[in-house]
């Protein structure tokens, strides 16, 4: 997969940047995640193997397969994951997840953590997940949805600059809505009991610590797109450096708020 197609970018930094955003996010995305029945578990767009490597400490009794069209990020998932690979818990292999080469019935279970908004076509990669998974599987989606951002004190600068992360991605075919339609799409997949949930990350005054912590993350998730940005000449170097500023005041305000919530969708194959 190319630079082109992939808003944050291959570099080294941005691979570091994943395996502290899986770590940081970890208790609000696993909640409700349940894998106890699962032995065979399809990661979809398994990047650097930062959720592989969680999963397995969540649910060590599984033999995750992690696919990733990136083979940038399958060498690096591989280095980090080696001792784990030599047990034979991981397999991560560099393949399109909307044509792979798995048998039908293959796995019991699948996993997908903030992939789908970076594709052309969603629904092509839930059906070729559905059709690699055995009746009754089940999958969770975990994915943006990115009209839910709000920060008190208002941040024009911020708020300019995400318009402009979601134009680009849209612009690279993929969705930073998709979130909200996880429901729609599992549905036309062809999976069943699906029930879908918003992560919530409200921070305000009652937990201050916990909210500058999060502003920092969120500082470095949106400067994760700004060579991006720049190079097609969507932001300035004034603008990023504005919303930095306008980012560091709502991290040390008194009255700051942070709300955004993300997509979790857990749904079965037929
Ligand atoms: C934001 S990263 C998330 C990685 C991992 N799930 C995590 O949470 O750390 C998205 C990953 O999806 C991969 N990807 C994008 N399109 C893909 C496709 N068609 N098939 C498989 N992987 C894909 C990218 O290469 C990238 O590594």
């Amino acid at each position: 997969m190319s630079r082109k197609g992939y808003l944050h970018g291959f570099s080294n930094k941005e691979q570091q940047r994943l395996y502290t955003q899986a770590g940081f996010l970890e208790p609000w995305i696993y909640e409700n995640i349940e894998f106890k029945r699962v032995t065979n578990l399809l990661e979809v767009g398994c990047g650097v193997g930062a959720q592989t490597s969680i999963l397995l400490k969540r649910f060590p009794h599984l033999n995750i397969t992690g696919i990733d069209a990136s083979a940038k990020q399958v060498a690096q998932g591989r280095r980090f994951l080696a001792r784990e690979i030599r047990a034979g818990r991981v397999d991560l292999r560099c393949e399109d997840a909307s044509k792979t080469k798995f048998g039908d019935a293959t796995f019991d279970g699948a996993f997908f953590c903030w992939i789908l908004e970076h594709v052309p076509d969603p629904l092509a990669i839930l059906k070729e997940t559905l059709r690699v998974l055995k009746p009754g599987a089940v999958v969770y989606c975990t994915e943006v949805h990115n009209a839910s951002l709000f920060l008190e004190p208002y941040s024009p600068a911020t708020l300019k600059y995400w318009f402009e992360f979601n134009e680009q991605q849209m612009k690279m075919k993929g969705d930073p809505f998709v979130g909200a339609k996880l429901g729609n799409l599992l549905l036309k997949a062809g999976f069943q009991n699906i029930r879908t949930e918003m992560v919530e990350f409200h921070f305000d005054s009652r937990a201050p610590k916990q909210r500058a912590e999060f502003i920092r993350y969120w500082t470095e998730l949106l400067l994760s797109g700004a060579p991006s940005l720049l190079r097609s000449k969507r932001v300035t170097k004034d603008l990023v450096k504005e919303m930095t500023r306008e980012l560091a005041t709502v991290g040390r305000s008194q009255e700051s708020v942070f709300y955004y919530r993300p997509m979790q969708a857990r749904a079965e194959a037929l």
